[in-house]
């Protein structure tokens, strides 16, 4: 069998609403071989369906490279779903490179990998990171493509995830944003998403925390994670971190820039319980 991994990924970035994401060094296993009828293992068996995104992504590369077959798959899902770490991303690019490989000689670029996914996923920016890793903005452009420009992360700045023991749907978390934002809201995105890139691009620590501030999706959001106030005070009190919902959440992004931070999070008065995970940056 053939083995690759996709990384885990954390989308938004707190203003890069829709358009930022992150690689980490923190993977879904898969192992694939031709087949005449599809079989997915090592996850759920309502993954093992033909309306699974992860066929879907394959049927969907399949018919660009204009072939017919099948798969086997073994995946090792070690990215929690349903949490804000990518997972929808992940088995979507991994069906489309299923295809690449099995059936496409990887005839098709990451470019146009990242072109089949996106439609399928909706937005970008897990999409993004899990193919080119390290930190990518990507932009929708007029005539529908999506594009990406990818930078590396600085040694400087140390990530961990908040991970709880509960689910949130992406779906939901969508539906409680409004429909439209002031102008106000717009520039302070615009303003904000910009000058976070340069921080996390130059490691400039003192930067990041100035800049992180969303106005679009966390405000609304927080009601679904019934500790986000008390983790935020907490983790922000003394400035020793900068605390932004991951995705969707409810997993929260920890960014610091000290490498020990983990181990003096606060987390006793919680009502969920919360698994913390240190993880380095895949460039
Ligand atoms: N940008 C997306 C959102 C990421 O926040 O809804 C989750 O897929």
């Amino acid at each position: 069998m053939i083995k690759f991994k996709v990384p885990a990924t954390t989308a938004n970035i707190g203003p890069g609403f829709d358009c930022l994401g992150l690689a980490f060094s923190f993977y879904n296993e898969y192992r694939i071989e031709k087949s005449d009828k599809m079989l997915m293992e090592g996850c759920k068996p309502k993954y093992n369906t033909k309306d699974s995104l992860f066929n879907k992504a394959f049927e969907a590369t399949m018919k660009v490279l204009k072939k017919k077959g099948s798969y086997h798959a073994i995946e090792t899902p070690n990215v929690p779903s349903s949490r804000g770490l990518g997972s929808s991303a992940n088995v979507i690019v991994a069906g489309c490179k299923t295809a690449n490989i099995l059936y496409g000689n990887n005839k098709l670029s990451d470019y146009d990998i990242f072109q089949i996914a996106t439609i399928i996923e909706g937005h970008p920016d897990n999409v993004a990171p899990a193919i080119f890793g390290g930190l990518t903005a990507s932009v929708k452009l007029n005539n529908g493509k999506y594009y990406c420009k990818k930078y590396n992360v600085s040694k400087n700045l140390y990530f961990s995830v908040l991970i709880p023991d509960f689910k949130t749907s992406t779906e939901m978390a969508r539906k409680l944003l409004p429909k439209k934002y002031s102008k106000e809201d717009a520039v302070s995105t615009i303003s904000h998403s910009i000058l976070i890139i340069e921080a996390l691009r130059s490691g400039n620590y003192e930067l990041l925390k100035t800049v992180c501030k969303d106005v679009i999706h966390e405000p609304y959001r927080k009601k679904l994670i019934p500790d986000y106030d008390y983790i935020k005070k907490t983790v922000e009190k003394n400035g020793d971190a900068v605390l932004l919902i991951s995705g969707s959440g409810p997993t929260l992004l920890v960014i610091s820039n000290k490498n020990n931070f983990s181990k003096n999070l606060y987390l006793k008065n919680t009502k969920a319980n919360w698994n913390i995970k240190s993880l380095k940056i895949k460039n």
